[in-house]
């Protein structure tokens, strides 16, 4: 699975660590967030290393649409109910502040990324509520007025415009906000003590340490876990596609995305929370739409991601935990990471010159209200559900009867096991406990992995971890791959 981004751009390779360092921070991870980050801090003035468990980008920021806006989708009401008013407020201003601050970096360092002005739009056919939305979003402080009619594959009703925002090519900025960095690759931190980092190959010893690794995977402290959940989503990129002006998202759960890049139409849809994906069918539910609507249209590529969602809807920026005060996260973008990353580096690099941010607040991870208790005890059901399949659930299928290219649950000598039976008719098993707490796998026919319905860890049929949480391979029960 390639995206378009990974097929049109290479960026080199760096070293993996080798022996012990010292440094003033350490940043673990080089997806937008990490190396933001890190950018930032060395500007200011900081000695800064990065470590990334694969290569530069290779996270989630390779499959993103990288459309850069202030506009989250239906947000601005949600957001003044979660926050009130006056954070909510905060919580724009900071947003269009990180729009800005893309377009101010990529002109002053003169970076060829195809940084492309435009404007945003939530459509739907409510004009109620794209009224209200409107009218909260420019209570915010967004240049955001009501569309009547506009002009997008299969039609709306009505759309929120908000003015000049962007889109880009997330790699190829990237590729150039890395270049002065010391980053080393293949290199996954598998344990931070205090101001220790281990990996396999050395150790770092820093004053500070930033969690940009998309899930936050160190447990105690910090209760990510429980406050943390992730939910992807699928991209197709099409040849031949009318593609509107703009960078678009439906109002209503279910509705499409898009954008345009070069002569492809970016078409984006088909959310749901990570290990819950049993059915499949999400690239054939988006290739039925473009037929329906681009008849004549071709695919160029196919994706998914997924992103890391929060209990009221605003990212987790700050510090890690009360007890590791020189710990700090930046997760939780809720699939609007371009500027959720921006905002990251800006009150992570403030925080850690010492330097106070009119914003910090709104997105400390310590923050707790009503809304995001009742959000955390929802998370602690789905874990529990998640545990009590894995105790208590029985497979239904026997590996004989897994037709040849599906996978399922089933009974492998005596045990429970994960098996994937390729179309050569070999058995590949694993265990489908989540290294990361415990819970069932699910077997995801679309993208042929296990994904883990508590905290999104997902691992191919090999048993390889694909992305965290989890930190760790799947075990392999029973250690074999065999014919059937
Ligand atoms: C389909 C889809 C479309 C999206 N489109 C948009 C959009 O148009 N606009 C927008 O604003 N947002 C969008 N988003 C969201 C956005 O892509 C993400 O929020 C963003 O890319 C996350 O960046 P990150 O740096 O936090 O994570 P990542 O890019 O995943 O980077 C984290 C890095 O940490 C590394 N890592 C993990 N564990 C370790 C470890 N133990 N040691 C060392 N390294 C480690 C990983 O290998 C990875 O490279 C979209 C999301 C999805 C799912
Ligand atoms: S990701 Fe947490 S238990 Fe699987």
């Amino acid at each position: 699975m390639e995206s378009i981004w990974s097929k049109t751009c290479n960026i080199p390779p760096r070293g993996a660590l080798r022996g012990n360092v010292e440094t003033e921070v350490a940043v673990i991870g080089a997806g937008m967030a990490g190396l933001l980050t890190a950018a930032a801090l060395q500007k200011a003035g900081k000695q800064v290393v990065v470590l990334e468990a694969n290569r530069i980008g290779s996270g989630q920021t390779r499959y993103t649409t990288a459309k850069i806006t202030a506009q989250h989708g239906l947000f601005a009401r949600k957001r003044i109910q979660a926050l009130g008013e006056d954070r909510a407020r905060r919580y724009a201003s900071a947003n269009l502040a990180a729009v800005e601050a893309y377009r101010a970096l990529i002109r002053a360092e003169g970076i060829d990324c195809e940084l492309e002005e435009t404007n945003a739009y939530v459509y739907g056919d409510d004009r109620r509520q794209l009224e209200q939305e409107a009218e909260a979003e420019a209570r915010l402080g967004l240049p955001a007025s009501l569309v009547r009619d506009p002009d997008i594959p299969g039609g709306a009703a009505w759309a929120v415009r908000v003015e000049r925002q962007a889109q880009f090519h997330p790699l190829k900025f990237l590729k150039a906000v890395s270049e002065p960095l010391t980053i080393y690759e293949a290199t996954p931190v598998r344990r931070v003590e205090h101001h220790r980092l281990l990996t396999a190959s050395g150790t770092v010893r820093a004053e500070h340490v930033v969690f940009a690794c998309h899930y936050p995977f160190v447990n105690f402290p910090g209760l990510y876990f429980a406050r943390v959940h992730q939910e992807r989503s699928y991209v197709l990129a099409l040849e031949n596609a009318r593609c509107p002006d703009g960078i678009w998202i439906g109002a209503e759960s279910g509705g499409y995305s898009f954008r345009r890049y070069g002569d492809l139409l970016l078409l984006g849809g088909g959310g749901h929370r990570t290990g819950e994906n049993h059915a499949g069918g999400h690239y054939e539910a988006l290739r039925m739409q473009a037929a329906r609507w681009f008849p004549d249209s071709r695919e160029a590529a196919h994706w998914s991601a997924q992103d890391c969602m929060t209990a009221d809807g605003a990212p987790y920026i700050g510090p890690y935990a009360k007890s590791r005060p020189y710990w700090y996260v930046a997760t939780g973008f809720e699939k609007w990471g371009m500027t959720g990353s921006m905002v990251s580096a800006t009150l992570l690099c403030d925080r850690i010159c010492g330097r106070e941010n009119p914003y910090a607040e709104v997105f400390t991870p310590g923050r707790l209200d009503a809304e995001a208790v009742r959000a955390i005890a929802g998370e602690g059901g789905h874990a529990i559900k998640g545990l009590t399949k894995q105790l208590l659930q029985l497979p239904i299928e026997q590996a004989e009867q897994l037709p040849r290219g599906h996978g399922g649950i089933v009974r492998l000598h005596g045990k429970k096991a994960g098996v994937y039976k390729d179309e050569n008719g070999v058995i590949h098993a694993v265990d489908v406990r989540c290294p990361h707490l415990g819970c069932q796998l699910e077997w995801n026919p679309d993208e042929k992995s296990w994904d883990c319905p508590c905290h999104g860890s997902r691992f191919d049929f090999r048993g390889k971890l694909i992305s965290g949480p989890a930190q760790n391979e799947l075990k392999w029960p029973c250690a074999q791959s065999m014919d059937f």
